[in-house]
């Protein structure tokens, strides 16, 4: 079965057609990043009509690279929540309108539902229950995947996402956005030991916290600035990242041991992240658990995920009405 992906939760227009959930047969995203970029973060409003314009095109290429018509589709999955609400609206609505030309299904899929879905894109063996640790630009969830539609969250953070906390000292280290992908760049030729980062204190012991680490850089940086002196951008780079993947990868693999997780995934943007990634497969291998990392070009957004999960939504009778509506914030776990 046949199921096209439309995403534009964000700042991608991505739409992508996946077979029975695993095989990838086309993968088409058009990004605003670039323009982003000049306003430091994600301009709403330009996302929304960013989409707008591309959103059609996006999905005829997707069908065309497939060597697909509307009508072999099995169905057409959106993400329909979390997101920035203009923008979620463009791709539900465009979604909703070629449901109904060509007589399809309309599947409403759950963001972070697609990002943890984007494993089993990578590893065609790869069936829950796993336990995924989910970080984005918006949030960072521990889950435990109990079935293609039923998640556990154990813990999550309690402030700024891990995303968002790379975007932000990105943006005081003088690193352009998207932060993550600059900060890691800028690490490479860093000292991870120059800079001693505090460990936050956070209730809850699969919970994260990252105000507080983002807040110790804005202090080193604002007191280097008092003495004359120029942080060094690379050793403050480094430090922040071995902290942060130390961090993350630490409670999901506390929560793995907790569990008796036998595997172990991350998904989401910062699942790109070469240091967390390392961390996290060294530490799962300590406890005998496989680990699974999605494809780099599944880590961000994409509409693939989103047609992967789109098929055990369908699967699993989610299907909605035309009547449909996007949601700004929603949590994995509704039912
Ligand atoms: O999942 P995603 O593409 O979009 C959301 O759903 O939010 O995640 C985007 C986030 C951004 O905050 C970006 O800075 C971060 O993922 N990111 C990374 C890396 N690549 C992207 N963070 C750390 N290391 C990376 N290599
Ligand atoms: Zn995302």
């Amino acid at each position: 079965m046949y199921i096209l992906g439309i995403e534009s939760s964000c700042d991608e227009t991505a739409a992508a057609v996946v077979e029975d959930g695993r095989i990838l047969r086309s993968n088409v995203i058009s990004s605003s990043v670039k323009e982003q970029a000049l306003y430091g973060g994600v301009v709403p409003e330009i996302a929304s009509r960013r989409h707008i314009e591309a959103v059609s095109a996006v999905a005829c290429r997707a069908l065309a690279d497939a060597g697909l018509r509307a009508n072999d589709l099995g169905a057409v999955a959106v993400t329909f929540a979390p997101g920035l609400i203009g923008a979620v609206l463009v791709g539900v609505n465009f979604a909703k309108g070629l449901a109904y030309a060509a007589g399809k299904p309309l599947v409403p899929v759950h963001h972070l539902r697609g990002h943890i879905a984007a494993n089993y894109l990578t590893h065609p063996d790869l069936a829950p229950p796993f336990l995924c640790l989910v970080a984005s630009g918006g949030h960072s969830h521990i889950v435990q995947v109990e079935g293609y539609c039923r998640f556990k969250v154990l813990g999550r953070t309690v402030d700024d996402a891990a995303g968002e906390a790379f975007d932000k000292v990105a943006r005081t280290l003088g690193l352009p956005y998207p932060g993550g992908p600059s900060v890691a760049q800028a690490a490479k030729t860093g000292d991870a030991k120059a800079y001693r980062l505090p460990v936050p204190k956070v209730e809850g012991r699969y919970n994260v916290s990252f105000s507080g680490l983002k807040t110790a850089v804005i202090n080193e940086v604002h007191n280097a600035a008092q003495r004359g002196e120029e942080i060094r951008v690379a050793d403050m780079a480094a430090s922040f990242q071995e902290r942060i993947a130390q961090i993350l990868a630490k409670k999901l693999l506390a929560a793995a041991a907790d569990t008796g997780a036998k595997t172990v995934a991350l998904a989401g943007g910062v699942a790109a992240n070469g240091r967390l990634r390392q961390l996290v497969n060294d530490g799962a291998q300590k406890l005998g658990a496989r680990v699974v990392l999605p494809e780099l070009k599944f880590c961000g957004d994409n509409a693939a995920m989103i047609a992967a999960q789109g098929y055990y939504e369908y699967m699993d009778g989610n299907i909605a009405a035309l009547d449909l509506n996007g949601l700004p914030t929603l949590g994995i776990d509704y039912r």
